[in-house]
């Protein structure tokens, strides 16, 4: 299972490479230095720009520039692993570039390599001669040895849970923040989820998202909540360890608005696993590091939370500008590669808008166990989806008449629906009294459906997934 592919591992197999230069994309320096202490028997040096070249030849500070230390180390490869810590801010010099270059070669063969942990990605001087490896944030295991050395922390599945997908210190820093605040067990582990939300954020293109819809708050989604629902205990390590097939990914398509999102969330609610969203959007930004840097680091945060869901919100928009050779279509084949070796306990919720944008081999079998589309309500659906809005508006649904608004909505989406009753109850709130089916009928006439704006690209978007979908109400449109 991908949770327990450590970086150690991973690390390890680079250094066996026999190359002289491993790049390490991670930003743990104590974590790292600690896990490479275990794999060499030569003592552990280390370069940065304030102690320079430590402890091998005792510290040298006169090779404070890295460039200095590169030009040593040619000089004098080291038979042990040296580690360049803060080195990538130093390679925007082209000598220092070609200088790692050169000491790269050098210590090929000598039983030593350097090791550089950087954000990004390695300079085009290096990239043949270097090996690649990603520090993942810390197994299960390693937080449970964290919280056990914690006063006060209770080790249960749920704080661990709490906890995976962070850094070791992230991690660190939010069990002392939870743990000082107080409380009972409860209350530590809510405190850790609100923390690592907010950690996550600020990383990137990662959000958090919290517990929220269920697969009852879906109105007319049928076949797929049954399809969800068949699978209520096969998403789990037991079903793993049992041999059973467990659940893959599904990928959403359809009309927007009609409830692929609430879907994924609700997927995440029902196996009880963590949802992250990623967004291809700020990925491509390039705010976030390197396309490339950004999506591995956000896929090794999911690995680590496994059993989690990774919902990837519309998928077309990592594609839309996917030219050939592109680095838009290089990440895609990469995601498309890991959708096929991911760890079995991470499940991929996938939505699309626009199919017209995702090329074939996204629904080539055994990437997704089931493509789904979510079509306009039909009557049932929509009487469905206004019982489950007049609840969560506090209304009782039996106080309206349901024909009357199937009626006077169709062709309408599930959000529309949803917006309606809203207005109708601020409305109504307004003139201080409890909202009617007269309410919604005149908040529903003054609203413009998508169906009517858009009906072109909802006629094309049903028939490509006429062959290509399940219908997701289980039920063929008309
Ligand atoms: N089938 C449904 N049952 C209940 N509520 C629904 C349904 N479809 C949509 N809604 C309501 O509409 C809102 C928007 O739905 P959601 O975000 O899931 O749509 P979407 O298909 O992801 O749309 P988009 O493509 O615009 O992202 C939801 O918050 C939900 O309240
Ligand atoms: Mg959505």
């Amino acid at each position: 299972m991908g949770t327990h592919v450590g970086h150690v591992a991973e690390i390890s197999a680079a250094l066996r490479s026999g190359r002289g230069l491993v790049w390490v994309h991670g930003d743990d320096e104590d974590r790292l230095a600690r896990s490479l202490e275990g794999l060499c028997e030569a003592p552990l040096a280390r370069w940065d720009c304030l102690r320079g070249l430590a402890p091998a030849q005792g510290a040298d500070v006169e090779a404070a520039s890295l460039l200095a230390a590169l030009r040593r180390l040619i000089d004098q490869p080291r038979a042990g692993l040296t580690l360049l810590l803060g080195a990538e801010p130093h390679l925007g010099e082209a000598a220092a570039r070609w200088a790692l270059r050169e000491a790269a070669a050098a210590h090929e063969g000598c039983g030593g390599a350097l090791v550089v942990l950087a954000e990004g990605e390695p300079p085009a001087e290096v990239e043949d001669r270097a090996a690649r490896a990603i520090l993942r944030p810390p197994s299960r295991a390693e937080l449970a040895d964290l919280v056990a050395g914690e006063e006060g922390a209770e080790p249960s599945p749920e704080l661990i849970s709490a906890l995976a997908g962070l850094s070791l210190r992230d991690a660190r820093h939010a069990l002392r923040g939870a743990l000082a605040a107080g409380g009972e067990p409860g209350d530590v582990v809510e405190a850790v989820l609100r923390e690592k939300a907010a950690r996550i954020r600020r990383a990137g293109v990662l959000e958090f998202v919290p517990p929220g819809w269920t697969l009852e708050e879906l109105g007319g989604l049928d076949a797929l909540v049954e399809w969800l629902g068949k699978r209520r205990d096969l998403f789990s390590t037991e079903a793993l360890e049992q041999g059973l097939p467990v659940p893959r990914g599904i990928l959403l398509m359809g009309v927007s608005g009609c409830g692929k999102s609430s879907a994924a969330k609700a997927t995440s609610t029902l196996w009880n696993a963590p949802l992250f969203r990623l967004d291809l959007n700020l990925v491509f930004s390039g705010l976030f590091g390197t396309p490339e840097a950004a999506f591995h680091r956000a896929l090794s945060v999911v690995e680590s939370a496994a059993p989690a869901v990774l919902w990837v919100d519309e998928l077309e928009n990592g594609l839309s500008a996917a030219t050939e050779g592109s680095s838009q279509q290089h990440l895609f084949s990469a995601f498309l590669t890991w959708m096929q070796e991911k760890p079995a306990l991470v499940f991929v919720a996938a939505t699309a808008n626009r199919v017209d944008l995702l090329p074939p081999e996204v629904l080539r079998r055994g990437r997704f166990d089931q493509v789904f589309f979510c079509d306009l309500p039909d009557a049932e659906a929509r009487r469905e989806i206004a019982q489950i809005h007049l609840r969560r508006a506090g209304a009782d649904p039996a106080a309206f008449d349901l024909d009357f608004i199937v009626t006077d909505t169709e062709a309408w989406t599930g959000a529309e629906i949803e917006q309606a009753i809203v207005e109708a109850r601020i409305d109504a709130r307004a003139e201080g009294r409890d909202f009617t089916t007269e309410d919604v009928c005149r908040a529903a006439d003054a609203l413009v459906p998508l169906s009517r704006t858009m009906f072109e690209q909802i006629r094309d978007l049903r028939e490509w997934s006429r062959h290509r979908a399940t219908p997701a109400s289980g039920r063929r449109p008309q």
